[in-house]
């Protein structure tokens, strides 16, 4: 039977714990917290929305989602107002002051005022002095962003495990009291691991509402399977694991289950504020639907090996998020065969954002063509993470003397699976045996070396 092993982190979301891989899938100190300090700020997204309308994202190990989630949370709160707003264009304000004929007063410039009445259409702006003409073009802009802003957002999410990702948008954040009674495993571990974090000084992230909400929509209309899964259903509905659900998006979803077929998703959204859970109404409804309505967003969700997927796949990606397992627990996705992969499906301006400082995952990078630097993390105050890209004017921080060094070391050599069908223990043999044969300096010899260099 399938079995789950969730736990509140210290920022109040869930973390889980696999046994097959004897690992947690999540930081301790706040799993959510954790999605954007290692792939969403490091990023930039602010950068790429300057100069692009779309965008696409692949996001490897989507496991319960938080990369995903914490990408669209962190478009929905920064990004979109932002592009949306009226308040951006300089020196200018505008009135609108009949509906209808849809007529503007604008006064450009606060020092050099300048007023008039513009009517949006095309042959009023062609007639106008230029001045007027580019404020009557600017206004059109503006209109025809309000009355249609689609901003084209793409997400390919892949992970082998069906249950996880169906129960994705139904983990509750954000939890006050995140007291973990009676773990049924490594209660000991956690505990230690918990409170290890706890006081750990981070800028603990909350999820918008309506952040879920759109997910589960997403990935009713990509997997409707969903709806008669009776696998996820149990867990969904096990006392065990009920404190960890969103109440609200678990009934919901109950609801939805009773509505027809004949229903789009977005009128079965509409439909829910005027039936009988009337009394449950949230704002977040209300907002999924509008950001829908905003959005042309496409999440597609694959449930498979990612290595057989992406071999299958056309698509170039902006950013991919790679969040596997550890090397030495998932090597197959870690390996230069699988990232030489990745560099056919990466845009020319495009980055790859992993957590991993492994020496082995950076000379594999390498190895495959990219160029490769580290990540800085500000909470934390150290770098922790690597990107890897083709242009290398993207590098913020570069890799240093000593980070090179240790790429020559054992520590790394990569490893390989030259058909992308390995398993990940004959990967893990075949890289230990090439770690025994070779010559190289081990890893600790080089840091003492290193060490009595610089003192
Ligand atoms: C560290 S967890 C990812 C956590 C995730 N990003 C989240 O936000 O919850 C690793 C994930 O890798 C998935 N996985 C393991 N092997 C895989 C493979 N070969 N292809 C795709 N996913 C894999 C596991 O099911 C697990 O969900």
């Amino acid at each position: 039977m399938y079995k789950l092993y969730p736990y509140f982190t210290n920022d109040g979301s869930v973390g889980l714990f696999s046994p097959d891989a004897d690992d947690i899938y999540h930081s301790t100190y706040g799993a959510l917290t954790e999605a954007y300090e290692k792939f969403i700020l490091p990023a930039e997204f602010e950068k790429y929305f300057a100069k692009h309308d779309e965008i696409k994202i692949l996001d490897i190990c989507f496991g319960i989602g938080y990369n995903t989630k914490s990408f669209l949370n962190y478009f929905l709160e920064k990004i979109l107002p932002e592009k949306t707003d009226k308040k951006n264009i300089k020196n200018m304000s505008i009135e609108k002051i009949d509906t209808d004929n849809i007529k503007y007063t604008a006064t450009i410039d606060g020092n050099n005022k300048y007023t008039s009445e513009i009517y949006t259409d095309n042959t009023n702006c062609k007639n106008t002095s230029s001045d007027i003409a580019s404020t009557c073009n600017t206004i059109q802009k503006i209109e025809s962003q309000n009355l249609n802003p689609k901003f084209k957002i793409f997400i390919e999410a892949i992970d082998t495990d069906k249950n996880l990702a169906f129960l994705s948008p139904l983990f509750i954040t954000g939890k006050r009291n995140t007291k973990n009674k009676n773990l049924n495993f490594h209660q000991a571990k956690i505990e230690k691991m918990l409170e290890d974090e706890k006081n750990k000084k981070i800028s603990k992230k909350r999820l918008k509402n309506e952040t879920n909400m759109i997910l589960l929509l997403k990935i009713i209309e990509n997997h409707p399977e969903m709806l008669n899964d009776d696998e996820f259903y149990k867990l969904l509905t096990s006392k065990n694991y009920r404190q960890y659900f969103d109440a609200f998006i678990r009934r919901f979803l109950a609801s939805y289950k009773f509505m027809t077929s004949k229903y789009t998703l977005l009128r079965l959204l509409g439909a829910f504020l005027h039936n009988i859970y009337y009394r449950y109404i949230s704002k977040r409804q209300k907002k999924a639907l509008n950001a829908l309505k905003l959005l042309d967003f496409k999440f597609d969700l694959k449930i498979d090996d990612a290595r057989k997927i992406l071999f299958a796949d056309d698509n170039i990606y902006n950013f991919v998020f790679l969040d596997a397992f550890t090397p030495a627990k998932c090597p197959c996705l870690w390996t230069v065969d699988f990232f030489k992969l990745l560099y056919s499906h990466l845009d020319e301006d495009g980055m790859i954002l992993t957590y991993s400082n492994a020496a082995n995952v950076r000379s594999a990078f390498l190895e495959a063509g990219f160029f490769v630097g580290k990540i800085y993390n500000d909470a934390a105050g150290k770098f922790m993470g690597t990107v890897a890209v083709k242009n290398k004017s993207l590098i913020k921080n570069e890799l240093s003397e000593y980070d090179l060094g240790l790429l020559k070391t054992k520590a790394g050599i990569f490893y390989r699976d030259e058909n992308l069908t390995g398993q990940n223990e004959a990967i893990i043999a075949a890289h230990e045996k090439e770690v025994e044969n070779s010559t190289r300096i081990s890893s600790s010899k080089f840091i003492k070396q290193w060490k009595r260099k610089v003192t």
